[in-house]
């Protein structure tokens, strides 16, 4: 585990930067300041309860506090950014604790015992409020899409502190995972398997980037699997996992699977995880991912044609759409302050959108890479019922061989799913390199 001076000691490089990116958006969108609100609770209907909070990932990316509801940044050009630190008087709650000097240094500090008491401290001038919550400012200058692209593109490009947090996030998750793993082969429930790993990360629901898919036998088919079944399974064949971890709010954002069972799902396993890998070592700068994604569909095909699953050859079930039959989604995404982080379709400051490619709706990103993105790189394979009963209803249905298809059926799928930094050389497995350290 990375200790807090190993995680702080680019902090004030990666304030420098923001400073900087964050004054040229203002300027090119000709605003004189920026309001960035932390975020206000979500109550729950007819009670007063809050759902677990998620902050605006603006106000995150300046500052390492994620439970720090009602805070507000306010950033102007040539100062030194001033937070609105909310610590209520609230008998309540527990108020956040006083902030800490690895990062409040970095900024003027005035603590908000109200929230609201910010309005105090807004600059004349024309100012872009960032946040959730729209009643905040003048109309036009809430959330102003000029100035998001802006931001979302520069925060493609991650810092040297976001890529200490998001590897961070990789080693805990990696940690967790092996937990959970362990749980599986001892035959555990989803419920069970799904605590395993909550324990390994000392963390609980609310502390993961996203909820995780637990996923065994035949619910590994489910994409978003949102169930945990508390019983044990008669048998424990395979296991799906999609599962994160946080540091400073940066995720990672993983996924493995395992069988017990020597024969042809392990096999499956194998052919995949290598074209895995083969796709993550050559995510370079300069490689437009929407050819990875094809090149994907291209050599999913492939295994499908070598373990006898269609009887067509890969390029056939690929320009017919078969391969969309058993990998429908795309190959991944960004990933930083969240797990499907901002900017993964712009070209440029405009916000004009590149396509994906026809017929592939699900894809994430279309960019070009370039040094300093980080990305997930997850293809899958899977049996799913209703995607199957659709082809099998088309005229071309012979190109499945559907009693292999039927004896696959009860492991459910695969997905491999790792996070990539993209550099000016060899790309950075930061989960593969976790899981070996492990
Ligand atoms: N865990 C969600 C995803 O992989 O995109
Ligand atoms: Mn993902
Ligand atoms: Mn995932």
């Amino acid at each position: 585990m990375a200790s807090m001076e190993q995680i702080s000691r680019h902090y004030a490089d990666h304030v420098a930067r923001l400073q900087a990116t964050w004054e040229a958006a203002l300027a090119a969108e000709q605003f004189d300041s920026a309001v960035v609100h932390a975020g206000s609770p979500i109550v729950s209907f007819l009670d007063d309860y809050h759902y677990a909070f998620r902050p605006n990932p603006h106000f995150l990316a300046w500052l390492p506090l994620t439970h720090h509801e009602e805070s507000v940044l306010i950033f102007r050009p040539g100062h030194k950014p001033v937070l609105y630190f909310y610590q209520p008087d609230d008998f309540w709650h527990l108020p956040p604790a006083d902030p800490e000097p690895w990062w409040a240094d970095h900024f003027e500090i005035r603590v908000e015992r109200e929230p609201g008491e910010w309005h105090q401290g807004v600059p004349v001038g024309r100012e872009a409020y960032i946040g959730d919550a729209p009643e905040l400012g003048a109309e036009d200058d809430v959330n102003p899409p000029g100035l998001l692209h802006r931001l979302h593109l520069a925060r493609t490009r991650k810092t040297d502190y976001e890529l200490d947090c998001l590897r961070q996030a990789s080693v805990t998750g990696a940690h967790c995972h092996l937990a959970a793993e362990a749980a599986f082969r001892e035959g555990r429930s989803e419920y069970e398997i799904h605590q395993a790993y909550l324990a390994a990360g000392q963390f609980d629901d609310a502390g993961l980037p996203y909820p995780s898919i637990v996923a065994l036998n035949r619910h590994g088919a489910v994409l978003h699997y949102q169930q945990r079944d508390r019983a044990r399974p008669a048998r424990s064949d395979a296991f799906l996992i999609d599962a994160g971890a946080s540091c400073h709010g940066y995720c990672s954002d993983i996924t493995r699977t395992y069988t017990t069972k020597e024969g042809e799902f392990a096999a499956l396993i194998g052919s995949m995880d290598t074209l895995q890998r083969g796709l993550c070592n050559d995510m370079k700068a300069g490689v437009d991912y929407r050819e990875m994604h094809l090149r994907a569909h291209a050599e999913i095909a492939g295994v499908l044609a070598d373990h006898g699953i269609i009887t067509c050859d890969a390029s056939d079930a690929v320009e017919s759409g078969l391969s969309g039959v058993f990998y429908p989604h795309g190959l991944g995404h960004y990933l930083g302050l969240q797990t499907h982080d901002v900017g993964g379709l712009i070209a440029d400051a405009t916000g004009r959108e590149i396509p994906r490619p026809d017929g592939h709706p699900f894809l994430r990103l279309t960019r070009t890479l370039e040094s300093g993105n980080v990305l997930t790189v997850e293809p899958g394979l899977y049996f799913i019922d209703s995607l199957l009963e659709r082809w099998r209803a088309g005229r071309r249905r012979d190109m499945i061989d559907w009693e292999r298809v039927e004896a696959l059926k009860p492991f459910g799928g695969i997905r491999i799913e790792d996070d990539v930094v993209v550099t000016d050389g060899e790309p950075e497995n930061m989960t593969r390199n976790a899981f070996e350290d492990a």
